[in-house]
């Protein structure tokens, strides 16, 4: 495992103590060595330090201070708690809220490499519109999907089926999430403890699950075993993009920053819609499956075959490598250079024996990064963009599950990616990408195929989940899926507002 961001370490041993009176005992005591929250697996693209992020922002006028800090940041928590919430007491919690919480929620500027008060827990705190409702907030924040929650026709839009739901999710008694991060679970705990104290009995825990990064070199992978976290647009004014890495104006992730087209109250600028899934995955289903459909490439042998339809259906190897570059063998020297492993478009205009419109050699249309991310096959730019702030939770595969290829139902087994992505406007972002492209078989943009759904996320709404393209000897052949190996449990969407709407609207 390694150590990211160590020049925090120097930052913070000349902090003094009386200056910061809110933050946590272990954040201000100087010491030898602060662990840092955040993984960096090699492979994802940089962080902006704090004093990068700080010219960059000054630049377009983005005030990172009063923007919530795993807003921005990625994938990259080594522990995360998420404390679902309803709120019992109004009066009491918003006055908590504004006195004692409030100084706890850790700001883009804090998170950052270098920055000057680093937190030993992160603490971000979100609403859902009931959640608002409860605070009495009439402000109509201009997001349908978020007014009305995640369970609302959630069958015909997301494709998922309500009997796998979480109850907690199902219910109307989720008002709002805490996100509490850390290197170990231990300080995760006590500051939840804090807010607990904190809140005296104005909210009760309604559900929460605990995610962690993966153990040893599976850090930063999903529980699929594909490094996760690698591509997330550059939001202009906080990160400049790795080469072949979108660009998007602030306002496609922050509410009433240019790009975001919505019509919102003043106090909504700079907060952005979380959407919340628990998404189980069925690791040894899916290890089934790529065995038993592995491809026939001459030259690799059987297992070989199985991990080049994985990569296929991810679009990148499990090292990170993008297919688009390497088609048939992994790469494990692109997979961890980030100024490389973003660098394609899927177009491929130097090779004339190449048609992108029709070719699928390099990869497939159907392949998760293709659908959810389609780069050069549509005009850019383009403003279906999210950034993606998840974690895996659950334990790893034991050998019992292993060895019937089946997952365990036992609900302590279970595992996935506690999903989080962040955008301007749900219907545009996480929504669309599932909806729109993710579950949809049918002709995909200009391609006249039927190239079937995301093989990882796509959900069939006929019932008949397959994908062509997958492979690259015989592209019209239809591979199909009769399981899903990713299933939903549910979620909720959630308002992450700004510093300054928790304390001059929210807790007022
Ligand atoms: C358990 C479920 C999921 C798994 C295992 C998974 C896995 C992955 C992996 C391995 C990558 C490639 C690495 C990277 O680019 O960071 C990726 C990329 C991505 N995923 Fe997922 N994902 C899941 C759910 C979702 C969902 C629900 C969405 C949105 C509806 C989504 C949207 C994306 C996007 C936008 C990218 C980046 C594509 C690009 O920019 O090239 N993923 N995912
Ligand atoms: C940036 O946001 C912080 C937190 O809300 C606020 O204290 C500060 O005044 C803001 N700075 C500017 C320049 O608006
Ligand atoms: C970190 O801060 C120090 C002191 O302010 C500065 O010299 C150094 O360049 C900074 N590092 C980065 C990566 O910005
Ligand atoms: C549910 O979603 C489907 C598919 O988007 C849409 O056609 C239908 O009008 C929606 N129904 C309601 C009640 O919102
Ligand atoms: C929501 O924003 C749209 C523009 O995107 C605007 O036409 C509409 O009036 C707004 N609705 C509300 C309730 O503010
Ligand atoms: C397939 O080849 C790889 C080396 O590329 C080797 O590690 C593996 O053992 C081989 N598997 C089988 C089943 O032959
Ligand atoms: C698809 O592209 C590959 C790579 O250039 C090429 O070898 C192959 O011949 C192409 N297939 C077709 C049908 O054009
Ligand atoms: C895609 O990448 C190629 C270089 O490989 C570049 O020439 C082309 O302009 C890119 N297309 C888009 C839409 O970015
Ligand atoms: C899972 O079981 C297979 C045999 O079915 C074995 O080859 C493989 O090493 C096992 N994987 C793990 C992680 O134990
Ligand atoms: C697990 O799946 C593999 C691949 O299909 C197969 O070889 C093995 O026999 C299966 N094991 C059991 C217990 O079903
Ligand atoms: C490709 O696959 C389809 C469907 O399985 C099959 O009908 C067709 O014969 C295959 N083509 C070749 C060239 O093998
Ligand atoms: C693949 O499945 C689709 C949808 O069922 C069908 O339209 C298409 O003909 C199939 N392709 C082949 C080669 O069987």
């Amino acid at each position: 495992m390694k150590l990211a961001l160590t020049p925090l370490l120097a930052a913070l041993t000349c902090q003094a103590v009386s200056a910061f009176p809110n933050l946590e005992p272990s954040a201000l005591r100087p010491r030898a060595s602060n662990p840092s929250i955040l993984i960096d697996p090699p492979g994802f693209p940089p962080l902006p330090s704090a004093q990068q992020a700080a010219f960059q922002s000054a630049v377009v006028g983005l005030n990172l201070s009063n923007i919530q800090g795993d807003i921005l940041i990625g994938m990259r928590k080594k522990k995360e708690l998420f404390f679902f919430f309803s709120i019992d007491n109004p009066t009491a919690f918003k006055s908590r809220l504004g006195s004692d919480i409030l100084p706890l929620i850790t700001r883009t500027t804090q998170i950052l490499p270098n920055a000057t008060h680093p937190p030993a827990t992160a603490v971000n705190i979100a609403f859902s519109q009931r959640g608002l409702n409860v605070l009495g907030i009439r402000d109509d924040l201009n997001d349908t999907n978020f007014k009305n929650g995640q369970m609302y026709n959630v069958t015909a839009t997301l494709g998922d089926q309500t009997s796998y739901w979480e109850p907690a999710f199902a219910g109307h008694h989720i008002h709002g999430v805490f996100l509490v991060a850390s290197d170990t679970i231990d300080k995760v705990k006590a500051t939840l403890s804090r807010i607990q104290k904190i809140s005296k009995g104005s909210i009760s825990e309604v559900y929460r699950i605990q995610g962690h990064a993966r153990p040893g070199n599976e850090q930063g992978h999903e529980h699929f075993g594909f490094l996760d976290g690698v591509s997330n647009p550059a939001v202009s004014g906080f990160a400049v993009a790795v080469p072949g890495q979108a660009t998007v104006d602030p306002g496609i992730i922050l509410l009433g920053e240019s790009g975001d087209t919505g019509t919102r109250p003043d106090w909504a600028k700079d907060g952005s819609f979380l959407a919340f899934r628990q998404l189980q995955q069925r690791v040894p289903e899916f290890n089934k499956f790529l065995v038993d459909n592995a491809l026939s490439e001459p030259g690799l042998n059987a297992s070989e075959n199985a991990e080049l339809l994985g990569a296929r259906m991810v679009g990148r190897w499990k090292s990170g490598a993008p297919i688009d570059l390497t088609p048939l063998k992994d790469d494990p020297v692109l997979a961890v250079d980030h100024n490389r492993n973003n660098d394609f478009n899927f177009t491929h205009p130097d090779d004339p024996n190449f048609d992108f419109k029709t070719n699928q050699s390099y990869c497939p249309f159907s392949a998760h990064i293709r659908k959810t991310n389609p780069r050069a096959d549509i005009a850019n730019p383009f403003n279906q963009h999210i950034i993606r702030a998840g974690i895996p939770y659950g334990p790893e595969v034991t050998d019992a599950e292993n060895a019937s290829n089946s997952s365990s139902t036992d609900p302590s087994l279970e595992r996935g990616l506690a999903f989080v992505s962040y955008q301007s406007n749900i219907g545009q972002g996480f929504a669309f990408l599932q909806q729109v492209w993710a579950n949809n078989k049918n002709e995909y943009l200009y391609f006249a195929l039927r190239i079937g759904e995301d093989p990882i996320i796509g959900v069939a709404l006929d019932g008949e989940r397959f994908a062509s393209g997958l492979d690259p000897k015989n592209q019209t052949r239809n591979i199909t899926f009769n399981e899903d190996f990713v299933v939903s449990r549910g979620g909720e969407y959630f308002f992450s507002p700004s510093i300054s709407a928790i304390q001059n609207t929210l807790s007022v």
